[in-house]
């Protein structure tokens, strides 16, 4: 299990294809000169034929001494990519069925250059777990089926559905080979009020003949010599080729430390943050733990190793003094850290001493107090500016495992009850909570923002549906995302009020739905990936980190890049 609180496994077993970008080549440190939009840059554009008609090819564009990767979509068979930074490049177009080319070639400064392709049909390649780099999360072959073949239709599969695969996504039975016993001993903790992270399953919720009817579920299809298997996902995404021919991905690969990584095949981003400066600042959970930042101008980049190498860090938040504060899944600790004198300090996230628990996500008010969520304790918690103490209250639902959270207009606090499937709110005023179930039950929430209006979106990532709640009536809509097997990870709005969503359920999208038209526009991701946090610049330009990629990264779509303005990220 790759996350220890998502479970979301699902994400990474996927159909797709990006062989290219898993090689071992060298990693070269990024860094160089200033680029700003336009100045200094380079443009590329061509044409691309193919034997049969093809909407949205992906161009990567692939700057291998700087380690960035430009990525485009074709529009009428055209594509054009700008901004580009000055070097040598690898470009690749890459479309399903017509497989791919690569060509290369060197970009200088104020370089207009014109690059042509033209792909040869092919049959489909029979896809491998290790050619999307996922070698070192899972091992061996595993062969992907479709979602009725992995799931017979009999009497087990809607109670497993509702019972368990809420919370374990759809590929982490299939991985298992257990006998009854095991399966009955896992069924007992799941159950179990007592442990860590208390019951799974609701008391109550599962009678002893549904319990009976599920084990014999699993021991019959995920029992001792039944085959390791996946979630074959092998629908194209809906593709709108005028919306894809203005965007532009760009993603800034992390350097592998020769010391620090010494024992990494891959780093691990979580969560991106914007300074003051312009910067993206990210967590990396791979150990040693850092918190790193990004200048996008340059593609530079500068990590700090925790004091805690192994606190596993979760979100992370800048104050108005550019201080960055991330929450320690492991000690229950929030850390912070000067950028300006390197110093890091860590306060326990309650003063008194009398709760313990696990930290998630930090998220700074105006007056500077870190507001943060507890995902295992229940807790969401207050580190005060002027005393530097931190409080927490416990939240009204057991077994709710807070995890997103964010501040509205009025600074009240709006987190996502992850694992039953709420939204709540807590008023710092009157110190009290207020919750609302979702409409699909059971379901996972992972994160939710609050748009202009004060209006609260959320994503069920189980259910694939996109939340809207209305704070004033307490009445919600939810909205079926397009495309099955949707897993929508955050749910943010940008300055226009349009919600993105970063979906890895497919591989990976990232999704703009406008709320005007109900209208869902798909951007498919360069890597295979989930995406777990958003961050949008007042520009309109998306950032995230692809956490379960083959290549670690902080990465940017920019939706118009027509309108780039500055590579650099303001919120
Ligand atoms: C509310 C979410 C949730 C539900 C519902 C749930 N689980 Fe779990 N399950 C978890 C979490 C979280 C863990 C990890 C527990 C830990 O590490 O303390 C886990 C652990 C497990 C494990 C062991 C994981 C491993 O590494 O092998 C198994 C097996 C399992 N669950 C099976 C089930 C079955 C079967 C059901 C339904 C009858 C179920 N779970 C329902 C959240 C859930």
């Amino acid at each position: 299990m790759r996350n220890r609180h998502g479970l979301s496994v699902a994400a990474v077993v996927l159909a797709g294809g990006l062989a290219w970008l898993t090689g071992t080549r060298a990693v070269a440190p990024a860094g160089v000169a200033d680029a700003n939009a336009g100045s200094g840059t380079a443009t590329l554009s061509g044409v691309v034929e193919a034997p049969k008609p093809f909407k949205a090819a992906k161009v990567y564009i692939m700057n291998v001494d700087k380690n960035v990767l430009f990525m485009v979509y074709t529009s009428g068979g055209r594509y054009r990519a700008a901004n580009l930074f000055p070097g040598r490049y690898e470009v690749t177009v890459r479309k399903q069925d017509l497989g791919a080319e690569t060509r290369t070639i060197v970009l200088t400064a104020g370089a207009k250059e014109t690059l042509n392709f033209s792909l040869r049909e092919q049959a489909p390649q029979p896809i491998r777990q290790g050619e999307f780099g996922l070698s070192s999360r899972s091992s061996g072959d595993v062969k992907l089926v479709s979602y009725d073949e992995l799931y017979p239709r009999e009497p087990g599969r809607e109670l497993l559905e509702k019972t368990c695969m809420y919370c374990h996504g759809r590929n982490f039975f299939p991985s298992k080979q257990y006998h009854e016993t095991q399966w009955n001993s896992f069924v007992d903790l799941m159950l179990n009020a007592q442990s860590e992270r208390g019951a799974m399953i609701p008391a109550g919720t599962l009678s002893q003949k549904d319990r009976e009817t599920i084990v014999a579920y699993l021991v019959k299809h995920f029992g001792p010599g039944s085959p390791p298997r996946g979630l074959k996902a092998d629908t194209e995404f809906p593709v709108d080729e005028e919306a894809l021919g203005k965007a532009m991905y760009v993603e800034y690969y992390l350097p592998l430390d020769s010391k620090l990584d010494a024992s990494n095949k891959q780093r691990r981003t979580q969560e991106p943050h914007f300074d003051q400066d312009g910067n993206v600042w990210y967590t990396d959970r791979s150990i040693p733990n850092r918190v790193g930042r990004l200048d996008p101008r340059t593609g530079h980049i500068n990590d700090y190793v925790l004091p805690d190498p192994k606190a596993d860090p979760h979100g992370l938040t800048v104050d108005a003094n550019g201080h960055v504060f991330w929450a320690e899944t492991v000690g229950f600790h929030l850390g912070r850290l000067d950028p300006k004198t390197g110093a890091m300090t860590r306060y326990p996230m309650d003063s008194t001493g009398q709760n313990k628990g696990r930290g998630h996500t930090p998220v700074v008010d105006s007056k500077d107090n870190v507001w943060f969520t507890v995902i295992v304790g229940d807790m969401i918690g207050k580190w005060d500016r002027q005393t530097g103490k931190a409080t927490v209250w416990k939240v009204p639902t057991q077994g709710a495992a807070p995890y997103g959270i964010t501040l509205d207009k009025n600074e009240n606090v709006w987190f996502a009850e992850f694992r039953r499937c709420k939204v709540a709110t807590f008023d710092p005023r009157t110190e009290t909570f207020t919750e609302y179930p979702a409409v699909t039950q059971p379901c996972t929430i992972r994160r939710l923002g609050v748009d202009s209006t004060g209006t609260v979106w959320y994503g069920g990532f189980n259910s694939g549906k996109l939340g809207k709640l209305d704070p004033k009536t307490g009445k919600i809509v939810e909205y079926n995302i397009p495309m099955p097997f949707s897993e929508p990870y955050d749910v943010w709005p940008d300055r226009d009020d349009h919600i993105w969503i970063s979906d890895g359920g497919q591989g990976g999208a990232l999704i703009r739905f406008d709320p005007r038209t109900e209208k869902f526009t798909y951007y498919p991701t360069p890597q295979i990936t989930d995406q777990p946090k958003l961050a949008i610049t007042r520009d309109g330009a998306v950032w995230y980190t692809p956490r379960s990629s083959s290549r670690a990264a902080v990465g940017v779509l920019y939706p118009d890049a027509g309108k780039i303005k500055t590579l650099a990220a303001y919120y």
